[in-house]
């Protein structure tokens, strides 16, 4: 019997999540609304009180709290080179420009010397990622308080992270979080920003409807040119049900993550070195990134793809470097500036990691990986 396919992410859905969201949907209420509020308060809960508000991605979210900053064309957001595209998109997309520093090869973490030497008279924030480990929120203050700028936070993959004692999101300025299907929670497309007080939630809520608010005399005005960005109840509801069960989903991929390490131990070409920090408190274990030993392998890095694909394992590739896309090739980024940035974009790929698979799982990957680290083309 051949294994079943095993993707590199695939969201939890039980009957009880499916059956909270029929009833939703026999509620007729399915738009923005009382499951809205209800999966905001539970996540502002789970942060620790800040207030939050969700949105349709986190790419809306991540748009929207620059624009809640006044981030526009004349300024600069530094941002690291090794991210999932929108992290930067969302920069040129206000009209501001996106400034490219390197990472930390372990963590892939934002090179902080390196943004500190980017910063300058039209630096308006960071966005920085949390990405093979949680940033350190003291190291971000203290940035924050070195340069007057503000920090918009891509926690795209960090929701259930935990950086010391505190969630990701309890902490900082402004926090972005995405529950797209490959995220450690989803509402299928969704995400959510985390922000300081109620004045700067009544401005996200503007931002991402449209720009209206409410006067006294019961009709609308518009002060701002808003988008549409509001999530709908059918998917807050899913949140919900999600948001109960992530810690539990989080340790899950934590033991999954330290049963990759016992199966990679020892091998001389999967060595410590090209896989992500074991010693990790508090990580969400969205991913488990590799470098692949290209220089000592036979096979390219989409052979080696194909090959498991083949075996029936998915692979991801998180990321390419942002700056050597043709946008920002355009503007005048170019190859060798950012170096630790390039080398993942060349070497990466992510091997499965969701609650659902079992050790025998990581087994199988570990022994195709193995093999087909060392196999030859055709
Ligand atoms: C680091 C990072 N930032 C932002 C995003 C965008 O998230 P969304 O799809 O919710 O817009 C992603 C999605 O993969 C991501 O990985």
């Amino acid at each position: 019997m051949t294994a079943a396919f095993l993707p590199f992410a695939r969201p939890v859905i039980d009957e009880s999540m499916i059956a909270a969201v029929g009833e939703t949907l026999r509620g007729r209420w399915i738009a923005s609304g009382p499951q809205v509020q209800a999966f905001e308060a539970a996540l502002s809960a789970y942060v620790g009180g800040r207030p939050v508000r969700s949105l349709t991605s986190a790419t809306g979210a991540m748009e929207v709290a620059l624009e809640l900053l006044g981030i526009g064309p004349g300024d600069e957001v530094i941002t690291p080179a090794q991210s999932f595209f929108a992290s930067a998109n969302v920069i040129e997309r206000v009209g501001a420009k996106a400034v490219f520093v390197d990472v930390h090869l372990a963590t892939r973490n934002i090179d902080l010397a390196a943004a500190a030497a980017a910063a300058g008279a039209r630096t308006k924030a960071l966005l920085p990622v949390h990405y093979n480990a949680p940033l350190d929120p003291d190291a971000l203050a203290a940035f924050r308080a070195r340069h007057g700028v503000r920090i918009i936070e891509d926690a795209a993959l960090a929701i259930g992270s935990r950086a010391g004692s505190r969630p990701v999101g309890a902490t900082g300025d402004l926090v972005s979080f995405s529950f797209h299907p490959n995220k450690n929670m989803t509402t299928i497309e969704g995400g959510a920003l985390v922000v300081n007080d109620s004045a700067e939630a009544a401005a996200v809520e503007r931002l991402r409807f449209h720009g209206i608010a409410k006067l006294a005399d019961g009709t609308r005005d518009v002060e701002v040119a808003g988008g549409k960005y509001n999530l709908s109840d059918v998917s807050a509801r899913l949140g919900l049900a999600q948001l109960a069960r992530l810690d539990e989903w989080c340790r899950a991929r934590e033991r999954l993550a330290m049963h990759y390490f016992g199966c990679l131990a020892g091998d001389d070409l999967l060595v410590p070195d090209r896989l992500p920090p074991r010693e990790n408190p508090g990580h969400s274990w969205n991913m488990f990134t590799v470098l692949l030993p290209l220089g000592e392998m036979a096979i390219t890095r989409r052979q080696f793809t194909e090959a498991m694909q083949r075996e029936g394992i998915g692979i991801g590739l998180s990321y390419e470097a942002i700056h050597l896309t043709s946008y920002y090739r355009a503007r005048g980024w170019r190859e060798g500036q950012f170096p630790v940035s390039e080398r993942i974009g060349r070497e990466t790929v992510t091997l499965p990691l969701f609650p659902e698979m079992t050790a025998g799982d990581v087994e199988r990957v570990c022994e195709c990986a193995r093999r087909v680290v060392r196999s030859r083309p055709g």
